[in-house]
C-alpha cells in the first residue's frame, strides 16, 4: 500500500451525546491531551449557547465561529487524530447525522444522572446503520447518578448495544473515590481537576491486595472485589473484533470536567479504534489503500454574513492522496476541478494544505458546485453509498410572495436543499412545494437566505405532517394506485422518489398494515 504509513496512523471519529451530557467538555480535554489547546475553556466559546435559541442570526454567528473547529486535528502518541465536531443544537441534528457518515468510529457520552436521552437514541440509530464502532463514556460520576449496574442495563436495553466495562467506578457523587481499570489492573483515585501528568494511579494486580483497603477503605474495597468478580464472570476479556464490527461497546466511567478517566479513554481509543477502512461505492468496493484519490462531500457550510458570503464543502478523503492544485473529476457534473486553497482544520485555525490522506477532512471553497454526497475521483465514475437523508420532522408549504421572482425562488430553494439545509417535496397532483426540516430554526434561515441571496420573498404555512416515508415496491401498479388514492399525502422528493407524508403514527401504521406490497422507509440513500 503506497500510503500505508499515513493511513495507519489516522483515527477519524466524532464525540456524540444528548445536549449537556458533556461532549464539549470531553472534546476540550482531548485537545488538551493532544496539545492542540493550552487552556481549558478554549472550546467552550464555539459552542452554540443553549439559551440563544430564538435568535437564529446569533446561532449562525456562533456556527460561523465553529466552522474553524468543525474538524479538530491533533497528534497523540504518534497518531493523527481527526475529531469531527457535531452541532449541539437539536435543530442541526441532520448535520450531525451526516457527519457520522464521515467518521470511522464514535465516542458516545452519557450523563450518569440522566442516562439514555432522546438524542442518544437517535444518534445510535444512525451509528447502527453503518455498524460504526462505539466507545461509551459515562460522565459526571462526581454527581449522584444512577446505580451503575442499572445504568449499564438501561444503555444495553434502550440502545440495543451490548456493553463491556473497561473501568469500574467506586461509588458516585460526593462518595466517588475513583475507578478501577479492569484491563490494566490499576486503581485510579479521584481528585477534582486532574492535570494530565498528575493522575494518581496505583497498580493493583490482585484485588485481594490489602493496598486496596488502604486506598479506598474496607467497605468500598470489598464492594469493588464483589463487583469486579461479577463483571469478569459476565463479560470476560474485550473482543476487539466485536467492537470493530459494532457488536460490543467498551465502557469507561469518569468525569470530564475533572479530567478524570479521560486519559484511560483516550489511551484505549488509540489502541483499539479503527484506522480508515475500505468503503462501498455504487460500482465496487473501494479499497482505502488504492493509489488513486477519491473522497465525498458530507457537509456544506454557508456563511450567512453578507460581507463574507463563502461556502465551504467538507470533503472526507477515502483513498489515495488529495493534492492541492491537481485536477479531480467531479462525478455528478462530469467536470474536472482543482482547488488552490484547500484547507485543513488544525484546532482553531484554518491552514491551507498541500495534501491530505484517507481519514482526513478537507475544506473546499465552493461557489455552488457541490451538493451533499458528491464524489471527487481521479476519473472513475462512482458514488459512495451509505449517505442517507433522514425524514424531516416539521413540514411547511412554501408560499411565493412575489410572483415576479418565481425563478429566483426556485433556484434558491434548489441550492439550499442541495446544501442540506432542508428537504424539498412536491405534492403529487397539485404543485404544492413542501419544505421539511428537523428544526423550526431552519425555516427562519431559509426565509432569510432566500431574500438576502436570491431576492425572493416567501412565507410558510404549517402542514399537519409528522414524518416522510420513502416508498418502494416490486408492484408498480400497486404503488401508483396508492399514490393516486392518497394524493393529499403523496409527494416526490427532489430526486423524483415517491414519498408518503404521514399525519400521525397511527395513520402511518395503518397504511403500513393495509399495504403489505409497499415498503415504507424512514431514510433515503442519496446514492444506492
Ligand atoms: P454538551 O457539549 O454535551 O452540551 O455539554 P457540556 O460539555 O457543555 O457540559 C454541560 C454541562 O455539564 C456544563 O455545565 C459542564 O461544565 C458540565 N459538566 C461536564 N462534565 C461534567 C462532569 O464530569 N461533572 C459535572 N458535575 N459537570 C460536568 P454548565 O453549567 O451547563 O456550563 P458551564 O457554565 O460549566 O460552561
Amino acid at each position: 500500500m503506497k500510503y500505508e504509513k499515513e493511513i495507519n496512523r489516522r483515527k477519524t471519529f466524532a464525540i456524540i451525546s444528548h445536549p449537556d451530557a458533556g461532549k464539549t467538555t470531553l472534546t476540550e480535554k482531548f485537545l488538551l491531551f493532544g496539545g492542540a489547546i493550552q487552556t481549558a475553556g478554549a472550546v467552550k466559546s464555539n459552542k452554540i449557547k443553549k439559551h440563544a435559541t430564538s435568535d437564529f442570526m446569533e446561532i449562525e454567528r456562533q456556527r460561523g465561529i465553529s466552522v474553524a473547529t468543525s474538524v479538530m486535528t491533533f497528534e497523540y502518541h504518534d497518531h493523527l487524530i481527526n475529531l469531527l465536531d457535531t452541532p449541539g443544537h437539536k435543530d442541526f441534528a441532520e448535520d450531525t447525522y451526516r457527519t457520522l457518515t464521515a467518521v470511522d468510529s464514535v465516542v458516545l457520552v452519557i450523563d450518569s444522572v440522566n442516562g439514555v436521552e432522546a438524542q442518544t437514541r437517535r444518534l445510535m440509530e444512525v451509528c447502527r446503520m453503518r455498524d460504526t464502532p462505539v466507545i461509551v463514556f459515562i460522565n459526571k460520576m462526581d454527581r449522584d447518578g444512577k446505580n451503575r449496574f442499572d445504568l449499564l442495563e438501561e444503555i444495553e436495553k434502550e440502545l440495543s448495544l451490548p456493553l463491556h466495562p473497561m473501568t469500574w467506578p467506586i461509588n458516585s457523587g460526593k462518595d466517588f473515590k475513583g475507578v478501577y481499570n479492569l484491563h490494566d489492573k490499576s486503581l485510579l483515585l479521584f481528585t477534582a481537576n486532574t492535570k494530565a501528568e498528575e493522575e494518581d494511579s496505583v497498580v493493583i494486580e490482585d484485588l485481594d491486595d490489602k493496598v486496596l483497603d488502604e486506598k479506598v477503605g474496607e467497605k468500598d474495597a470489598s464492594q469493588l472485589r464483589e463487583d469486579a468478580e461479577l463483571i469478569e464472570g459476565v463479560y470476560g476479556e474485550l473482543n476487539v473484533q466485536n467492537y470493530l464490527d459494532g457488536k460490543v461497546a467498551p465502557v469507561f466511567f469518569g468525569s470530564a470536567i475533572n479530567n478524570f478517566g479521560v486519559k484511560e479513554l483516550l489511551d484505549t481509543f488509540i489502541r483499539i479504534a479503527p484506522v480508515p477502512r475500505s468503503r462501498e461505492t455504487t460500482k465496487r468496493m473501494l479499497s482505502v489503500g488504492e493509489d488513486k484519490f477519491s473522497g465525498f462531500v458530507f457537509k456544506i457550510h454557508a456563511n450567512l454574513d453578507p460581507k463574507h458570503r463563502d461556502r465551504i464543502a467538507f470533503l472526507r478523503v477515502c483513498s489515495g492522496r488529495f493534492e492541492r492544485n491537481k485536477y479531480y473529476h467531479h462525478v455528478r457534473i462530469d467536470k474536472e476541478m482543482r482547488f488552490s486553497n484547500p484547507y485543513s482544520f488544525l484546532a482553531r485555525s484554518k491552514d491551507i494544505i498541500e495534501d491530505a490522506y484517507p481519514g482526513d477532512v478537507v475544506g473546499l471553497f465552493d461557489t455552488g458546485n457541490f451538493k451533499i454526497g458528491d464524489t471527487l475521483t481521479e476519473g472513475e465514475d462512482f458514488y459512495f453509498t451509505g449517505i442517507p437523508s433522514f425524514s424531516p420532522e416539521i413540514f411547511k408549504e412554501l408560499v411565493n410572495k412575489d410572483p415576479m421572482k418565481t425563478k429566483q425562488l426556485e433556484k434558491g430553494v434548489s441550492q439550499l436543499t442541495d446544501e442540506g439545509v432542508a428537504q424539498l417535496f412536491t405534492q403529487f397532483g397539485g404543485n404544492k412545494k413542501i419544505i421539511g426540516c428537523v428544526g423550526e430554526l431552519q425555516f427562519e434561515v431559509i426565509q432569510y437566505r432566500l431574500l438576502q441571496e436570491y431576492g425572493a420573498a416567501c412565507e410558510f404555512r404549517a402542514l399537519p405532517f409528522y414524518k416522510a416515508c420513502w416508498l418502494t415496491s416490486n408492484n408498480a401498479a400497486k404503488l401508483e394506485d396508492f399514490l393516486r388514492f392518497k394524493q393529499q399525502n403523496s409527494a416526490e422528493d427532489k430526486d423524483g422518489h415517491p414519498v408518503y407524508l404521514a399525519q400521525s403514527e397511527w395513520f402511518l401504521n395503518t397504511e403500513i398494515q393495509n399495504n403489505p406490497d409497499i415498503q415504507f422507509h424512514f431514510t433515503s440513500e442519496i446514492h444506492k
